[in-house]
Parts: structure tokens; C-alpha cells; sequence
């Protein structure tokens, strides 16, 4: 059995802030972070799939370094849009080694054996939408094809699909399609995404892919025009991924507390109109 979780839109502010002025992101890192260091079985490695500080704070990076110390199994961190990119290969270089090659783009691979890990940038600077960049696809093309038939997790931090929610899919992925095509010549390879807020499984065009539950600020079920706006409040999310024999589950779960439900409020206010 290979064990392996994913964490996605901590949110951290320095100082323990709230982010968006309600959500206690800080708790929700150190209680999940917690609780996954002491899950059993224990993990075989743990990814970060971006928005990990709210603002790309120096002191939330920090912050979240600390808590990620204790871990001894591979860690992977890909950078979202909220992340500053220069801080963080600062900051994480020592837990999570860049590939040379896709610079200034924060890629990796890690091997766990019969499983192999991929993490993608992605991210714009000051865009909210992902794109593919040239080296990045280059990357993702030999590290599939190093991999060849094992299982493989590809980890990025904004999803190439739509997913229905108004607001998230007025940002379009750029190149999405070439990274269709690449993930489609790899049909045991699953995309792990991050930055809707959801937990949800998508099987686009691509082949299979997901995207992990945030650890702060659930997106509100709204797939109307005007959803993608709201957030609420409640448990730390995270996906474990369970490849058995001939199998890989994939579970959306919390992590036990008090986490009062909350909401919804506004990311950033009402949309126009
Ligand atoms: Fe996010
Ligand atoms: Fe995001």
C-alpha cells in the first residue's frame, strides 16, 4: 500500500490573521498538519498544492515551514496564485528541491517506488488563472515518460477543466488543451489540483483528475453565474490518496474538531451587476 495526503489553500496570514478577515488559518494548518503527522498508517508523503499564505507573507511561509519540520517523509509543495514564487523557493528549498531546468518555475518530481509524483507551477504572477508554461510541459512530458507505466500523481495548483462555478471558470487555464493532450497519452496518471475550494473528481477530456478540499475557506455549492464568490466556514479539508493492489482510492476528508459552520461571506464582495 502507498499512503499519500494532499493539502491545498491553507491561507496562511503572518501574525495569525484571519484570512478574509474569518477564517482561522492558522489553526486550521496547525490542526491538520497535526493530525496528518500522526495518521495511521502513516503517510508515505504529504503535497502542498498552492495559496499556502494568503498574501505571500515572508512570516506565513515561515510559519508554515515550522510546522512542516517535523515531518520525515517526502514533502512536495507547488506555489498558487496568492503565493509569492521568490519567497517560497527561499523558504521551502530545503524541504522540497526545485528541478533545475523549469526555472523560475518551482517544479519537482519524487519517487515513492510504485508511485511517482510530479508537482507543476502553474501559477501567473498577479493572475488568478493558471497557465502551462513551454519548460514547465517540456518537464511534465519527461518525468511522465521517466515514470512510464507506474502510477503517477501530477500536482498543480489551478485546474485545466471548468468546473461550473461562474466566478472560478471566468479565469481560463492557458494551454489547457496541451495539457489534456499530455495527461490523455498517460491514462494511469490522475491531475491533483487545488484552488477551487472544493473537493471534487472530474473526468475531463484529459483523463481523470481532482481537486483536493481547501484547509480554510470552503467554497460555497453555487454553480449558478454568480458562484465562486462565497466561502464558508468549517473543518480542515484534505485528500489521501490509497493505491492498494490494482486499485487507487482517493478520500475527500476533514479533520475531527470543533469547527463550527459558518457562512456564507464574500471573498471579496458582491460580484457586479
Ligand atoms: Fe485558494
Ligand atoms: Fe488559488
Amino acid at each position: 500500500m502507498t499512503l499519500l495526503a494532499q493539502i491545498s489553500d491553507l491561507h496562511l496570514r503572518a501574525g495569525g490573521l484571519l484570512a478574509c478577515g474569518r477564517g482561522d488559518a492558522l489553526r486550521a494548518a496547525r490542526e491538520t498538519l497535526g493530525y496528518l503527522l500522526s495518521f495511521r498508517p502513516s503517510l508515505d508523503a504529504l503535497v502542498l498544492t498552492g495559496d499556502l499564505a494568503d498574501r505571500g507573507e515572508e512570516g506565513a511561509y515561515l510559519e508554515l515551514a515550522e510546522l512542516l519540520r517535523p515531518f520525515e517523509i517526502p514533502l512536495g509543495l507547488v506555489p498558487g496564485n496568492h503565493d509569492d514564487r521568490e519567497r517560497a523557493r527561499e523558504i521551502f528549498g530545503g524541504l522540497c528541491p526545485w528541478a533545475a531546468e523549469t526555472y523560475p518555475f518551482l517544479c519537482w518530481t519524487r519517487d515513492l517506488g510504485k508511485v511517482g509524483l510530479i508537482g507543476l507551477d502553474v501559477a501567473q504572477e498577479g493572475r488568478v488563472g493558471g497557465a502551462l508554461a513551454g519548460k514547465v510541459a517540456n518537464f511534465l512530458e519527461k518525468a511522465l515518460s521517466a515514470f512510464g507505466e507506474r502510477d503517477c500523481l501530477v500536482f498543480l495548483h489551478q485546474p485545466p477543466f471548468r468546473s461550473g462555478l461562474g466566478d472560478m471558470d471566468g479565469f481560463p487555464f492557458v494551454n489547457a488543451g496541451q495539457l489534456s493532450e499530455i495527461m490523455g497519452a498517460y491514462p494511469r496518471a490522475v491531475l491533483a489540483c487545488g484552488h477551487l475550494h472544493r473537493g471534487l473528481a472530474s473526468f475531463w477530456e484529459g483523463g481523470r483528475a481532482i481537486c483536493a478540499p481547501p484547509v480554510c475557506l470552503h467554497m460555497e455549492l453555487d454553480l449558478t453565474e454568480k458562484g465562486g464568490h462565497r466561502f464558508t466556514l468549517g473543518p480542515p479539508g484534505f485528500a489521501l490518496y490509497h493505491y492498494g493492489e490494482g486499485l487507487l482510492n482517493v478520500h475527500f476528508a476533514s479533520v475531527p474538531g470543533d469547527y463550527p459552520y459558518a457562512g456564507p461571506y464574500y471573498f471579496s464582495g458582491p460580484p457586479a451587476g
